[in-house]
């Protein structure tokens, strides 16, 4: 997996989420100056206007990429200077989405919790503020940390099924708004988004590591998909899952959880012999336990997925 030129290995070790979003959209990393430049545009560009706030509050019942949706189509209904389809108008409009993406994401947690949405704060990282909105605490660097790496992780994955869905509005000439809306209907599917929530069901049905195997095997007798397996593109490990496994094995560690990383182990084991046919865990096996050992609910899963690939699909 390759970002404009750079190795995912070393854009996970090296870069920040923020490096990444300037790559992304730029074709190379920043400079010194130039970084600052775009994380200061990044950090004020994060609340979003009390419209869309009072919007995601109306339809807070609804599926939370239908939430996510609604407030990203309200959000650059409401922005006039966003409607033209150039490149010169796209990149300020990226910019300012990247940001509010995650604002939104967060407003929702809040709101469906019944609790007062945490406005942004403009001196913390991406990902810093994000878990900051979700919990209204500032969050441990280690945590924060974690965080960057998954957004960096899911940050691009060239024509993908949401990608492939934006590619297809901006290829008409639609404004880079509705290209990720676009992008964002396609992401909630199953298929595609949805997998690292139904993954962490399966590891909390399991329950007991002892009991991984036998579970597998039954799903796969009755001819069901394991979720958080298989992949169009990787028929071998999928980088990303390689990056995640051992944060997930660490984070559950201090946070006195080992269990879950055990199921995990057990159900990798148990799909072994489906190897040969290019069944691998991908991105979202490890994905789920990260979040949940985090404090994130498995309905914020797919928005977590959207956060992060904003710069992909912009
Ligand atoms: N569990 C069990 N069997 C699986 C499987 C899974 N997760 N994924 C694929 N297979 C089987 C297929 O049924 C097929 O079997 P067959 O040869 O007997 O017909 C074989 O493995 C090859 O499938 P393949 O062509 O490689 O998969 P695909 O490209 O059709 O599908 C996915 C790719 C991602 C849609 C599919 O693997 C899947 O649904 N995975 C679970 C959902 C998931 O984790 N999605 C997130 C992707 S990042």
């Amino acid at each position: 997996l390759v970002y404009r030129g750079y190795n995912i290995h070393d854009l996970a070790q090296n870069a920040s989420f923020e490096e990444t979003c300037y790559l992304l959209l730029h074709g190379a990393l920043p400079t010194r100056d130039q970084l600052e430049w775009f994380e200061r545009d990044l950090r004020f560009a994060r609340a979003i206007p009390p419209t869309v706030i009072d919007i995601i509050d109306h339809v807070k019942a609804a599926h939370p990429m239908d939430i996510l949706r609604t407030a990203v189509s309200a959000t650059v209904a409401l922005d006039e200077s966003s409607h033209e389809a150039t490149g010169e108008v796209a990149l300020p409009v990226a910019r300012r989405l990247i940001a509010q993406v995650a604002t939104i994401v967060a407003t929702m947690h809040r709101l469906r919790a019944g609790l007062d949405p945490v406005p942004p704060r403009h001196d913390l990282t991406h990902a810093a503020n994000f878990l900051y909105m979700m919990f209204g605490t500032e969050p441990s660097p280690e945590h924060a940390k974690i965080i960057d790496l998954d957004l960096v992780l899911h940050a691009e994955h060239s024509s993908n099924a949401s990608t492939f869905a934006a590619r297809v509005a901006a290829g008409t000439a639609a404004d880079i708004g509705s290209a990720i809306v676009a992008a964002i209907a396609t992401l909630k599917g199953p298929l595609h988004g949805g997998a690292a929530e139904a993954v962490q069901k399966t590891v909390e049905e399991i329950g007991d590591p002892e009991r991984a195997v036998a579970y597998i095997k039954e799903r796969i007798e009755a001819g069901e998909k394991v979720m958080g397996f298989g992949h169009r593109v990787y028929k071998t490990d999928d980088p990303r899952a390689k990056e995640l496994r051992g944060v997930a094995r660490d984070l559950g560690h201090k946070m006195g959880n080992d269990r879950w990383f055990q199921i995990l182990q057990e159900i990798e084991r148990a799909m072994e012999p489906y190897r040969p046919k290019g069944i691998y865990p991908n991105v979202d096996f490890y994905a789920g336990a990260v979040y949940s050992l985090l404090g994130i609910p498995e309905e914020q899963f797919i928005p977590m997925f959207a956060v992060g690939r904003m710069p992909g699909w912009a």
